[in-house]
């Protein structure tokens, strides 16, 4: 599989786990493997010109990376982003905690019963339509047009959008698709995704996109196979670190770095499961009762016609680890009630646990989609640029906040949505008080806090010197990594030369 694309080490940790992981889970490869499609997506064009300083925006999310994955092996660069900027350590996404409601979350700032993504697989009775991320029925707008996401928001405003397999990112919304983007194949390696942003991102300033969302399979896929307890897991997460690294680096070489905001986070953690926590339906009620539409551990249910009460009570008291509510019951804390693509009935497994009809199925080692407070469902979050403070860390935030946050640094009118900018602005080196919805922008809310030195404002010079400090640059990393291999432990002292090309070997 990817095994190639590693390096010595890496390749034979993965070997061994391909060894190691029992068929049964690997069975689940496809979870997320959304299917291919042909057709969209233009090129960027080439060139470095950057004249005019407007802010430049990318979100990246590595799906399913849960936010203490960082405290298992050393991630340099994760460990480098927060240094640079900031930190949240509990970020509650929101309910289900699956891959389609979370991301459209993030992008639209709207709980899942608002934008109408309500989860991976959906019935809409109104449509008389199901969704399934595994088929084709993602393409039709229908579905993702409660919510406007913030790339079409920056498109109406006169921005410029690129984007990268970000669910919904490649289906016409309102009539719009990003500017550029990558029709969705989960083939197409992260190197060659970034490739493409970096393209968009540094084209001539009339060309050149302001707004990018980049979106990565891993760590999720693997959480799924070999349960996030796993110590193979560890493997994963240091490749993801790579991958950032990567990034780094490639924006580096384009100029892009000291300009450009990053965010990195995901849509939801993992938690461990265990083959004697299965809650097999059959045996309380009759599979011809209903229609099963969303899956494990927060399971769907459309009763047939009648048989709402019937279905309801045959569950309610049938195991201890299940909760089970009709649609008006589901908590009010969860914001997941009004859409008509709630089902009547929502099966809720304890964490841990794992709803099956029978035990005939395949099973998972890893799953998500429990409750938003849980720990094990919270994603992880850094971000560093222009726009943000430098080490600095915040305890909590809501995913759902992280909207107001995007328009605020793109200078762009947050359309009305479930978060607050307030519970963020601390993030942020310049309070949100200067032109808030002035486009183009000027620097003030860009500008780096005093003290450091940016590129920003020296870009045409920047440009010219490119060459020299590219060749400086790698001169320098090449005696630090000399020196890091005596020194370990030494603290990063220059932000910009002393960051290791770790991917070096990766370079396709
Ligand atoms: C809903 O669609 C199905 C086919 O997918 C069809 O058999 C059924 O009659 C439709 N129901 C209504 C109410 O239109
Ligand atoms: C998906 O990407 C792979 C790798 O780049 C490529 O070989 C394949 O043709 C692509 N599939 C489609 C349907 O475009
Ligand atoms: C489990 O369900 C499958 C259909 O999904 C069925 O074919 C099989 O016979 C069932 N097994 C048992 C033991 O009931
Ligand atoms: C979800 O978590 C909250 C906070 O921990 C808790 O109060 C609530 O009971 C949980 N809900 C369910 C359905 O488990
Ligand atoms: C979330 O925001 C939408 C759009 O403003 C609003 O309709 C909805 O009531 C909000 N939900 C909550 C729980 O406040
Ligand atoms: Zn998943």
């Amino acid at each position: 599989m990817r095994s190639c694309l590693l390096s010595g080490a890496h390749c034979y940790l993965f070997c061994l786990w391909a060894l190691l992981v029992p068929p049964v889970c690997l069975q689940h490869a496809s979870h997320h493997r959304r299917k291919d499609h042909g057709g969209g997506g233009d090129d960027g064009g080439e060139g470095s010109g950057r004249d005019k300083p407007k802010p430049k925006l990318l979100l990246l999310s590595f799906d399913g990376f849960r936010w203490d994955y960082l405290n298992r092996v050393p991630t340099l660069n994760f460990d480098a982003l927060k240094q640079e900027g900031v930190k949240v350590e509990v970020v509650e996404n929101t309910y289900i905690t699956k891959t389609f409601p979370d991301h459209y979350s993030l992008v639209t700032g709207l709980h899942a019963e608002s934008h109408g993504i309500v989860a991976n697989e959906m019935f809409d009775p109104v449509l008389n339509r199901s969704f399934s991320m595994e088929t084709d029925s993602i393409y039709d707008p229908r579905w993702w047009e409660e919510g406007v996401p913030l790339w079409v928001t920056n498109q109406r405003a006169g921005g410029r959008s690129g984007a990268a397999m970000w669910p919904g990112s490649d289906v016409k919304i309102h009539g719009v698709y990003p500017t550029h983007y990558l029709p969705y194949n989960a083939s197409v390696p992260f190197e060659a995704r970034v490739e493409k942003l970096i393209q968009w991102f540094a084209a001539p300033d009339e060309e050149a996109v302001d707004f990018g969302v980049l979106y990565w399979e891993e760590p999720d896929e693997s959480g799924h196979n070999l349960g996030p307890e796993s110590s193979l897991m560890d493997v994963v997460i240091a490749d993801i670190d790579e991958k950032l690294g990567f990034l780094r680096n490639e924006l580096k070489k384009a100029g892009l770095y000291e300009r450009l905001n990053l965010i990195v986070t995901s849509d939801h953690g993992m938690t461990q499961l265990f083959p004697e926590k299965i809650i097999e339906l059959d045996q309380y009620v009759s599979r011809e009762l209903y229609t099963w539409v969303d899956k494990s551990p927060v399971v769907a249910l459309l009763p047939k016609e009648g048989r709402l009460e019937e279905v309801y009570s045959s569950l309610l008291d049938a195991n201890p680890h299940l909760n089970v509510y009709k649609k008006e019951d589901i908590p009010e804390y969860f914001h997941y009630r009004h859409n008509d693509r709630i089902m009547p009935i929502l099966l809720e497994a304890e964490e841990g646990w794992t709803i099956v009809q029978n035990r005939s199925g395949t099973f998972m080692l890893g799953n998500h989609g429990y409750n938003n407070t849980l720990p094990s469902m919270h994603p992880v979050f850094l971000a560093r640029g222009p726009a943000f403070r430098q080490d600095y860390v915040k305890h909590s935030m809501h995913s759902v906040d992280l909207y107001p946050l995007m328009c605020h640094i793109l200078a762009l009118r947050p359309l009305p949505n479930n978060g607050s900018l307030a519970n963020v602005q601390d993030l942020l080196s310049v309070g949100p008080s200067l032109a808030p919805f002035a486009r183009p922008t000027s620097a003030s809310t860009s500008n780096p806090p005093s003290g450091v030195t940016s590129s920003y404002s020296y870009a045409p010079a920047v440009g010219s010197l490119l060459g020299v400090l590219m060749v400086l640059g790698f001169l320098v990393v090449f005696v630090k990594r000399v020196t890091l291999k005596q020194l370990p432990a030494l603290p990063m002292q220059s932000r910009e030369m002393s960051q290791p090309l770790l991917q070096e070997d990766l370079h396709l």
